[in-house]
């Protein structure tokens, strides 16, 4: 039996709500179809917004969108994104699929889209083709109240409010698409171009993320934090879950049990990646200012056979639910320095929350998990420790359990537990310091690590309600079925 201890007198960071947001890329049907169908279209929409996928990202709790990009932000021009559409330059989008981007989701569509989330927005500027002058305008455009040449454009555009912009991205991957830019050669770009990214509103401070490493190349972090930390607030990740090489990354719906174990095991380098980023900036940063943004991350493999390979389209399974629910709590765990955190990409696109088809919507596994771990959003974390075998394969060996546990301002707990074994359960005992147990309920999403939701059986892997626990004076027994993610809320 694995020992599960939770100590809520050991309150640690505050799990930020922005680590559980969303990617929206000009990518494929991500923007095109999955979130936005137009004002036209016989798909039920709002402003142009489909319906069916605002309420369940609504519903799942996203707290913040990125957008444009992504590889794609580094080409935009966001001026060709305003005024009339029919107006509104088309062009290819040369770097996913080589279709034709006719800009009709822009800025206000954008922040619109925001509006019906209810969430906060991440812009991600242009800094790879644009100018400082271009960037600078943009902030200038959606933020600054009053009289401005670019504020006066806006107002004319049919909206007279400034925006607000939380946080705002300088460049995107400028080792990468953004440029292929040295380190030293990125530090400098974006302090200039920081330097014009004004706060128009004093008492919104824009929070500006400076681009970060490819998964573990340190030295750039290294030379991001000596060059440029003190004019950053954040500062980028991306890592993803590839189960074998860039040329062929593995199929989404069909694998073996070795390959799963891999994906896993992968999947777990997120904790290494955050620990030792984080170690570098804890010599420039002691005091944790700047946060660690992973703005991209998630499994990516080979697109479904007969789907445009630039868009990136893939199925979702239990295997993906175990990677999201895995690396939420390595992130809560690691909320003293990650603030914000973006799975790539919301829909259609890598590992989506929902997948489209036409008029059809239906929620991934991964949707599920981020659904039942909204209750972290903004809590506080607790002191937590769970003990666990090594599994996995040659080569990839991970833990079997990883959890993490945080209290609200009601002092209720949430403990979120993962057994990534793909066909052993656990025992667990759970222990909570200084505790009484008055009342305890339990969520679980189960499965085999195949299983998925079709367009023919969309709810083949969801959520229910958890019975196999025995509630103890100061906790609970428990046995978590294999490939399962499983929520306790104890009061
Ligand atoms: O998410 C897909 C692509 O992956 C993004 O455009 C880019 O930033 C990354 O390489």
């Amino acid at each position: 039996m694995e020992k599960y201890l939770i100590n809520p007198n050991q309150k640690l960071s505050k799990i930020n709500k922005d680590i559980y947001g969303n990617f929206s890329e000009h990518l494929g049907r991500c923007i095109y179809e999955g979130l936005y169908v137009g004002e036209d279209s016989d798909i039920p929409n709002v402003n142009g917004m489909r319906k069916d996928v605002v309420d369940a990202l609504k519903d799942m709790g996203i707290p913040v969108l990125r957008w444009p990009g992504g590889c794609f932000a580094d080409e935009y021009h966001w001026k060709d994104g305003i005024g009339p559409k029919e107006n509104r330059k088309k062009m290819i989008n040369t770097h996913w699929g080589g279709v034709v981007e006719d800009n009709s989701f822009g800025t206000h569509e954008f922040f619109e889209l925001c509006r019906q989330l209810g969430c906060d927005t991440y812009i991600n500027g242009n800094v790879g083709s644009g100018t400082v002058q271009e960037m600078s305008e943009w902030v200038e455009y959606m933020t600054l109240d009053g009289t401005s040449p670019m504020a006066d454009l806006r107002k004319a555009n049919g909206h007279e409010e400034p925006w607000n912009v939380k946080y705002f991205g300088v460049g995107n991957e400028s080792w990468g698409c953004g440029g292929h830019m040295l380190p030293e050669a990125y530090a400098n770009e974006f302090r200039r171009y920081e330097t014009f990214v004004r706060d128009y509103d004093s008492s919104k401070h824009i929070y500006r993320i400076a681009c970060g490493a490819n998964a573990f190349d340190y030295h750039w972090t290294e030379v991001l934090l000596q060059k440029a930390c003190s004019r950053m607030n954040g500062l980028s990740l991306h890592y993803y879950t590839i189960p074998h090489e860039w040329h062929r990354k593995g199929s989404a719906l069909e694998f073996t049990k070795d390959e799963y174990d891999i994906t896993i095991g992968r999947a777990y380098k997120m904790e290494e990646l955050v620990r030792r980023h984080g170690d570098i900036m804890n010599q420039h940063d002691p005091d944790k200012r700047v946060g660690l943004i992973v703005d991209e991350w998630g499994t990516w493999y080979d697109v479904e056979p007969g789907t445009n390979p630039g868009f990136l389209y893939q199925q979702n399974t239990m295997r993906d639910a175990i990677v999201a629910a895995l690396t939420l709590n390595i992130f809560n765990k690691h909320s003293d320095r990650v603030h914000m955190a973006n799975i790539a990409q919301t829909v259609n696109v890598l590992q989506s929350v929902a997948l489209t088809d036409g008029a059809e919507m239906l929620l991934t596994p991964t949707y599920h998990v981020f659904k039942m771990y909204k209750d972290h959003q903004e809590n506080t974390l607790l002191g937590s420790y769970i003990t666990t075998p090594v599994i996995g394969t040659d080569g990839e060996k991970f833990p079997k359990l990883i959890e993490s546990a945080s209290v609200d301002e009601n002092g209720v707990i949430y403990a979120t537990i993962t057994n990534a074994s793909a066909d052993e359960a656990a025992e667990i005992k759970c222990q909570i310091a200084d505790f009484e147990l008055g009342d305890i309920r339990a969520e679980i999403l189960v499965g085999s690590p195949w299983d998925y939701n079709s367009f023919e059986e969309k709810d083949a892997v969801r959520t229910a309600e958890f019975g196999d626990y025995t509630a103890t004076a100061d906790g609970f027994i428990a046995t978590l079925p294999p490939c399962s993610v499983v929520k306790f809320v104890i009061k």
